[in-house]
């Protein structure tokens, strides 16, 4: 599915905020070396990762959630959202959604408020859903999260997945504007293919298979077939990107910014050589925070703009995959925003 064309009189959807949140708890390839069948070697140099985080015993998705959604609008200017969207697949509770619960603890209560499922492509979703509602008149200004406590769905066990998982949350804020404007988000491709739903899952837990005392451990966790997936993770995202770049009328060497769903550095190289888009302006906060899931892209923004990588006018292409299978990428001109999100980063100095 392509393009979300622009409502009324241009009227889209603008991106003015951005924010970001980890928690404390910094996992290395060290700590893992240490308890797992694995080293710091074959950590880097399949995945380029060395540290990510984890959420602390009790700390939910929506606490994380609430941190990066008052960052994201205070760097807006304050004011508030008249929508939270939350994408997650680690809601606090299989039922309510999170969104309502993040809404009202942000002081939004009376918002409209629901979450996005697509797992680490919920971010895109999230923001081509945010991007109808604002185009249709729905909403004036949405608040858009993408956060995910890996670390309550992988069993910590499991040599694979845990050293590829990390815990976070980003976010953005969208006001009404005009689709010329820097910062408008418009140009759109999404898609899924739920013929492969079993190379990510989780077998039990929902009403396919609910758990029962029987449900063998393995069913209850995150699994993924790794080597299926990085393949169709180069191919979807590249394919994706490359039909966005041609709705935006843009050419790879266009491109300032590629900020990819942070999976796997090898796959960021591929989708990047893939679209002819130097491998330089390739985002790599993966390094730091390993896959976040829904908050990987919404995390990598922040980083690059808090970093003055991300400058007024520079051309960004957002590209993601997950399971579903999904995907999706879209193209916007980065808008003139306040110099720093605040995010707490590595080493906990906090930049506000
Ligand atoms: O967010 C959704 C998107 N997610 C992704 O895109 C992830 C995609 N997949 C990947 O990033 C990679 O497939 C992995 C990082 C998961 C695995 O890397 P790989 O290069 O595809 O390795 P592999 O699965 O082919 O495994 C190679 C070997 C195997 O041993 P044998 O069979 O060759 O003896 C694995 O058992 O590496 C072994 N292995 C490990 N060794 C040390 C698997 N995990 C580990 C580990 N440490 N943590």
């Amino acid at each position: 599915m392509s393009g979300i064309p622009p409502g009324p009189a241009g009227r889209a959807a603008v991106l003015c905020g951005v924010g970001g949140h980890l928690p404390e708890r910094v996992v290395s390839n060290a700590e893992l070396s240490a308890r797992l069948e694995t080293t710091d070697e074959w950590i880097t140099t399949r995945t380029g990762i060395r540290n990510r985080r984890a959420a602390a015993p009790g700390e939910a998705t929506s606490d994380l959630a609430v941190e990066a959604g008052r960052r994201a609008l205070r760097a807006a200017g304050g004011e508030p959202a008249d929508t939270v969207l939350v994408a997650t697949v680690t809601p606090d509770r299989r039922c309510p959604a999170t969104a309502p619960l993040v809404a009202a603890r942000l002081g939004l209560t009376g918002a409209a408020a629901f979450d996005v499922s697509a797992v680490c492509t919920g971010f895109l979703y999230g923001l081509a859903t945010a991007a109808g509602l604002i185009a249709a008149g729905v909403s004036e200004r949405t608040l858009l999260i993408g956060a995910d406590v890996y670390s309550s769905i992988v069993d910590p066990n499991d040599r694979t997945n845990a050293i590829l998982f990390g815990d976070g949350a980003g976010a953005v804020v969208l006001r009404a504007g005009s689709a010329d404007e820097p910062g408008a988000v418009g140009h759109f491709d999404l898609g899924s293919d739920g013929g492969a739903e079993e190379a990510i899952l989780i077998a039990a837990g929902g009403s396919r298979s609910p758990v029962t005392e029987h449900t063998p451990r393995a069913d209850r966790h995150f699994a993924m077939r790794g080597k299926e997936v990085y393949r169709h993770a180069v191919t979807r995202m590249t394919a994706s990107a490359q039909a966005t770049l041609a709705a935006a009328g843009w050419r790879p060497d266009d491109v300032d910014h590629l900020v990819a769903h942070q999976a796997n550095l090898r796959i960021l190289h591929s989708v990047a050589d893939g679209l002819g888009v130097g491998r330089e302006r390739c985002a790599r906060h993966l390094t730091d925070v390993g896959n976040t899931g829904a908050a990987s892209i919404p995390l990598a923004l922040d980083d690059a703009h808090a970093s003055g990588a991300l400058t007024p006018g520079a051309r960004v292409l957002l590209t993601g995959f997950g399971g579903g299978l999904t995907w999706g990428s879209c193209a916007l001109r980065w808008p003139d925003l306040s110099p720093a999100t605040g995010r707490r980063r590595a080493g906990g100095k906090d930049r506000r």
